[in-house]
């Protein structure tokens, strides 16, 4: 393929909010989402500015030979040198990102295959963590809401397509027993409660699913707890902790509600307590890092040399660079560290992300369980599901 033609528009996420879409050779648009909890270790956005970029991108007339996801290391070097830039992530991770993938859709339709097969050998279909309750900063419409931003749900069947169900029998069981009716920017339910009645119900809900579905179900938490963290404490509705306490208090927690996957319990610089955490609960629940590492390969570097996670979120556009992913993943492999492929707050109705997970072999996809941004995700692994599995 030769890319000859890019052409680059603003659109809006789930939110109403500016982002990018892109498309290159008339084929399908990628774009970016947004996200609203930004850790401060992500890549800026866009360079100079979202305007900037998309004219940048509309502007550009390199004829560049494109034949795998290799090759986009010719499209990074362009940028660089188009735009005075040493690094090609310097250009905004939301306009690089949008544009690797569009690059990447029109090989897929150029060539008559399916974006997820143009990404290597590591193929497997992750399984969902889905948002079933929402928090903190997601949640503000609501007075006295959790502290928590986000009440997981990780359905463990063999099929992607039960584990839809099973997550979709949580979401409407939890919503109902919570009398909830409306609901936050990923779809999850917005209440007026506190964190720990949130978790019993979804505990109790989950023992219901296990019996339902003959599957083991899941529990867990985005604390996204660099949201709760102000001049050296946390601060809850109900109680302010020191980060010693903090510490104490998942370590309670974590066995009392049998979590499963706990996400940023501490501050985003904050790698020693999530060592003691990791060193404590590590065996039987996931230990994530979100804000922590930013999906910044050498701040995984060193959460894997302290021993601080033993999963991680990662976010194509806190990075931008898809082959920086690819890095990231391997490297995860090599450490067996669990990969957790996520989307932001602020979504598109782009599906690439359910190939993404595909392609790259994660092992979990965050991506919500209700709402149109979140079911074309999850729509999409089930259709990759029954093209790929027997
Ligand atoms: P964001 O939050 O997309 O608003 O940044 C998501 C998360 O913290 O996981
Ligand atoms: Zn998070």
């Amino acid at each position: 393929m030769i890319i000859k033609e890019v052409s680059a528009r603003i659109v809006k996420d789930s939110r109403g909010a500016d982002t990018i879409a892109v498309s290159v050779n008339g084929c399908e648009e990628a774009s970016a989402p947004n996200g609203k909890s930004v850790g401060n270790y992500e890549t800026p956005s866009y360079h100079r500015s979202l305007r900037w970029c998309v004219d940048f991108l509309n502007a550009f007339c390199d004829e560049i030979v494109f034949e795998k996801f290799e090759d986009l290391i010719r499209i990074e070097k362009a940028i660089c040198k188009n735009a005075d830039l040493k690094n090609a992530r310097e250009f905004g991770a939301n306009s690089l990102y949008a544009f690797e993938s569009a690059v990447l859709k029109a090989l897929a339709s150029e060539t008559g295959k399916e974006l997820f097969e143009l990404l290597g050998k590591n193929k497997k279909i992750p399984l969902p963590v889905g948002n079933v309750v929402g928090g903190g900063m997601h949640s503000a419409s609501v007075s006295h809401r959790p502290n928590f931003q986000e009440f997981l749900v990780i359905p463990r069947a063999l099929r992607f397509s039960e584990n839809l169900k099973i997550m979709q029998f949580v979401y409407a069981s939890v919503g109902k027993k919570l009398g909830a009716s409306l609901v936050n920017d990923e779809g999850a339910w917005l209440v007026a409660s506190e964190d720990e009645r949130v978790l019993d119900i979804l505990n109790s809900v989950r023992k219901e699913a296990e019996k339902k579905f003959a599957s083991k179900v899941g529990i867990g938490i985005d604390a996204a707890c660099s949201t709760l963290f102000h001049d050296g404490i946390y601060r809850y509705n109900n109680k302010i902790l020191k980060p010693d306490m903090q510490l104490a208090f998942f370590e309670q927690i974590v066995p009392n509600y049998n979590l499963f996957y706990v996400e940023d319990a501490f501050e985003q610089g904050d790698f020693k307590r999530f060592a003691s955490l990791n060193k404590f609960a590590g065996k039987n629940c996931l230990i994530v890092g979100d804000d922590l590492i930013a999906t910044q390969y050498n701040r995984l570097v060193g959460a894997i040399r302290t021993r601080s996670i033993n999963a991680v979120i990662i976010k194509p556009n806190q990075n931008g660079s898809l082959l920086e992913l690819a890095r990231i993943f391997d490297l995860c492999r090599r450490s067996r560290i669990k990969t957790i492929l996520s989307h932001r707050s602020g979504e598109t109705l782009d599906s690439a992300l359910a190939d993404y997970a595909v392609g790259f072999g994660a092992d979990y996809i965050k991506c919500g369980v209700a709402t149109p941004w979140r079911e074309v995700k999850l729509n999409r692994l089930v259709e990759i599901e029954e093209k790929t599995v027997a």
